[in-house]
């Protein structure tokens, strides 16, 4: 089945007793047990599992083409469930340009439990070779990458890891499963923040786990799921699900609408660089036509004039709103060094653009005008 189709009927089956089509939400934190103390249901408690979580994991699975999947309450939940199926003194090998919060808990949180992490340049596979150590038991990618969308060839560092016996894990959060497989290209995990694309309205945080294999390390990131208990709400569940029927359409409409806005940036006069991996003049084109079926919705501008430059069309913009986060059907624009803090690597005259599902040329119109 193609992915619309997935993304359509995935997890979701009419309900045997009221022949409802769209699934209920099932808020019961405990489910009834048979007297000889066995579940013929299969749930027993909401925090091991539930069945909108279930619904959401088998929909998750499908779409990647992963054998299981396990949803969280955030992606860094399930990023750290992943990190915690690990043992201390283990290796990771991590972009340094991911996502901040996922670097922040491998600097921070997770070095304190004696994770040691190399920070590479994804884009560069002779630097993840070199980084690679005899202990190294996790390879971590995001691709487009952070807010320079750069792109990391899946398939080529994907023969690193696995050549080391490491796990090897993409977050497809950008690309999402739609334009972008990870499983295929050689990872055993993908990570999601369903916070962003998959629930496509921003009003709803969520995460995911999907394996390629239902193995021990998978088994480890459930346990983690269910002892922990970092999990989404049957109704967060529901959302998100609900998002997913759209997803591909969405997806194709954002891309089509960061093109076009894209192609305007760059032929700016006011705008010194555009970072949109569907250009022709993003420095790794050639690997996002290879590995991607479209480009996404995000992109970055860097101003000329630098920072306070940046912050006046962040004051002028009248369509876009000013707030972090992306994937959701409004655009959004953020001037990314001053949200990322201290440690950032973004340059202080860019602006990060979440495009959303607004007309194309209304964007643009409104991005004419903040730049002046
Ligand atoms: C690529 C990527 N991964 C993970 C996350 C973390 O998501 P959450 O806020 O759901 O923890 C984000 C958040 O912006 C992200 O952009």
């Amino acid at each position: 089945m193609r992915i619309e189709t997935v993304a359509v009927h995935a997890g979701t089956h009419v309900d045997p007793g009221t022949g409802a089509v769209t699934q209920a939400i099932h808020p019961s934190t405990t489910f009834e047990r048979d007297p000889d103390g066995s579940y013929p249901r299969g749930f027993l408690y909401s925090r091991n599992n539930n069945p909108n979580r279930e619904a959401l994991e088998e929909c998750l699975a499908a779409l990647e083409g992963g054998a299981a999947a396990a949803a969280f309450s955030s992606a860094s939940a399930a990023t750290s469930a992943v990190l915690l199926a690990l043992e201390p003194g283990d290796h990771v090998v991590a972009p340094m340009d991911a996502y901040h919060g996922t670097s922040r808990l491998l600097r921070e949180t997770f070095a304190r439990w004696k994770l040691d992490t190399t920070f590479v340049d994804m884009t560069d596979v002779a630097a993840v070779r070199a980084a690679m150590r005899a202990n190294t038991r996790l390879v971590w990618v995001e691709t487009p990458s952070n807010p320079l969308w750069k792109i990391t060839d899946i398939a080529a560092i994907g023969e690193i890891a696995r050549a080391a016996g490491a796990c090897y894990v993409c977050d497809n959060t950008t690309a999402t499963p739609v334009l972008q497989s990870p499983l295929k290209l050689g990872a055993d995990l993908v990570v999601h923040a369903t916070t962003k694309y998959l629930g496509g309205h921003g009003d709803v945080l969520g995460g995911a786990v999907v394996s390629r294999v239902a193995d021990d390390l998978f088994e480890r990131i459930r346990g983690v799921q269910a002892s922990v208990g970092a999990v989404p709400s049957p109704f967060d569940c529901w959302l998100v699900l609900r998002g997913i029927r759209t997803l591909p359409w969405r997806m194709r409409a954002h891309s089509d609408n960061a093109l076009k806005v894209a192609t305007f940036l760059a032929a700016h006069p006011r705008v010194e660089a555009v970072h949109y991996p569907g250009l022709p003049s993003h420095p790794q084109a050639g690997v996002a036509r290879r590995q991607m079926t479209g480009f996404g919705g995000m992109l970055s501008a860097q101003v000329r004039g630098g920072r306070e430059a940046a912050f006046a069309v962040e004051r002028k913009v009248r369509i876009f709103t000013c707030a972090t986060s992306f994937g959701g059907t409004e655009s959004l624009l953020e001037h990314r060094a001053s949200v990322e803090g201290a440690a950032t690597r973004s340059p202080d005259n860019l602006l990060r653009l979440s495009i959303g599902l607004e007309h194309a040329d209304d964007l643009i119109e409104d991005l004419g005008q903040a730049l002046g």
